[in-house]
């Protein structure tokens, strides 16, 4: 087990390793490095003055495409946390048709199951890998079952039959491990696949936390199934088999919840969708408020029953987030406001921030399509004047189109390289490229200076 996988990094550690990923936005930045490492602290006093803390829930304020999503996934991922992010305007208020809002703490425990469960399968794979091989090689050299003959006294015992087998065994698995089996056809028994049966509860039956598929699962037998497949996918399936058999699914939900209530990060997104406007009014602003009046009890700490079990949400943070351009944060209801007491502003990119986000991250665009391309042998580079084109396309373009922020640059790089990404690698016979400004210009010319056009295309 990866214990403590929570690593407890220090808000400047925090920082550091945000910036490896995310340009500029330093406010933000460090409003939840701080809010990570207070939920920790708070988690370390006494239990009285504990209850007293209050979570430094957040919100980011920023136009899209500027890293606030990615700043609260990065987040999640470097302290291995799990993270769910949803859309506030999907909620609707209880007793109205669509998402209640205890669903996300669900769907959160959910993915932190699975979480939990691909790490545990990992710890036993090669265990259940070495399982599989040997069921494999049962199938294919039954184990003998007659004992050895009786060796007459003053004879030679030959050599008896489960020796012979065991040699056969040695040399099959053997070929086995080579993979000079892996076409071979086999038949075997599973349980796993084929089955192929989905119980579907009665509509909302499983946003109440009850799980139907288990329960008539749980009643049924299991029902060992013949498959017929090649080698090579029979071990994969065997091996699937037994793995799971091998993890504790009892010790994974448990440990599941533990990292749900303690380190989770939801991501509540679109969170002025459900702020009223100041004028007041009827309408939709009041399924709206009831949206943040179910939220409240959520984010100010409750239980929300899960499939695998109750959830105390005191300690998850909740990281919100919008373009408020129609409403403000003081269009929530004031308890809500006050669950999220910190208001953070990312700022719109500039073309400058632009050529950063295609170069320095770890994760840089750029970086992605030269690796892409590393795979077809094909090195591609770009030269600075060619950067500096690109981030000049995409501002002019979030101007005249559409301000998607740095998304911009995805819908630009794609249409700039397609060509070379059909070509190659039929076309690429020296395996270099080299993109100049003037070639940034050529493509992408003509669709900018048409508006029309780039709506389309970038
Ligand atoms: N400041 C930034 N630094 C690096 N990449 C960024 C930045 N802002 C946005 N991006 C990239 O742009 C895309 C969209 O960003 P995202 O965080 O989802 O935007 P939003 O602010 O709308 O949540 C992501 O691929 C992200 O990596
Ligand atoms: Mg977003």
């Amino acid at each position: 087990m990866k214990k403590n996988i929570m690593k407890n990094l220090t808000p400047s550690q925090i920082v550091t390793e945000l910036n490896k990923y995310i340009i500029g936005q330093d406010d933000a930045k460090r409003a939840v490095a701080i809010a990570l490492r207070n939920r920790w602290r708070r988690q370390q006093v006494a239990e009285g003055i504990r209850e007293e803390i209050m979570p430094n829930n957040i919100i980011m304020i920023g136009p899209t495409g500027v890293g606030k999503t990615e700043i609260a996934r990065r987040l999640a991922k470097l302290t291995g946390a799990p993270f769910y992010k949803v859309e506030a305007s999907k909620f609707t208020e209880v007793g109205y048709v669509g998402r209640d809002v205890e669903s996300m703490i669900r769907d959160l425990t959910e993915l932190s199951v699975n979480m939990v469960k691909a790490e545990q399968t990992e710890l036993v794979q090669e265990k259940a890998n070495k399982i599989a091989e040997e069921k494999i090689l049962d199938l294919l050299i039954p184990p003998v079952k007659t004992p050895p003959k009786p060796v007459a006294e003053g004879e030679v015992p030959e050599e008896s039959e489960a020796v012979r087998n065991e040699k056969t065994r040695v040399w099959m698995r053997e070929k086995l491990r080579k993979g000079e089996l892996d076409e071979k056809m086999i038949e075997f028994d599973t349980t796993t696949g084929g089955i192929g049966m989905q119980v579907v509860g009665p509509f909302g039956m499983d946003d109440m936390g009850i799980n139907i598929q288990e329960i008539v699962g749980s009643m049924m037998p299991k029902k060992r199934k013949k498959r017929k497949t090649t080698i090579k996918e029979a071990r994969k399936i065997l091996a699937q088999e037994e793995a799971q058999k091998l993890i504790d699914m009892d010790n994974v939900q448990k440990e599941a919840i533990k990292r749900v209530q303690e380190t989770g990060i939801v991501f509540l997104d679109e969170i002025d969708k459900v702020a009223g406007n100041s004028k007041g009014g009827h309408g939709p602003d009041v399924s709206r408020e009831g949206v943040q009046r179910d939220l409240l009890p959520i984010v100010e700490g409750s239980t929300v029953n899960t499939k695998y079990g109750p959830v105390k949400t005191d300690h998850i943070l909740f990281l919100a987030s919008g373009a408020f351009h129609v409403s403000k944060p003081s269009d929530l209801i004031p308890e809500l406001q006050g669950r999220f007491p910190i208001r953070v502003e990312l700022k719109s990119l500039t073309e400058e921030d632009f050529i950063k986000i295609l170069t320095i991250p770890e994760n840089a665009l750029l970086k992605q399509y030269a690796a892409l391309l590393q795979t077809e042998k094909v090195e591609i580079t770009f030269e600075d004047e060619a950067i500096r084109e690109i981030a000049k396309i995409a501002t002019i373009v979030n101007e005249e189109v559409e301000n998607i922020g740095a998304r911009r640059l995805h819908t630009i790089l794609t249409t700039l390289l397609e060509d070379i990404l059909f070509d190659v690698p039929d076309k690429m016979p020296d395996g270099k490229i080299k993109i100049n400004g003037e070639m940034v210009n050529e493509k992408l010319d003509s669709i900018v200076k048409n508006r029309d056009l780039s709506k389309y295309i970038l």
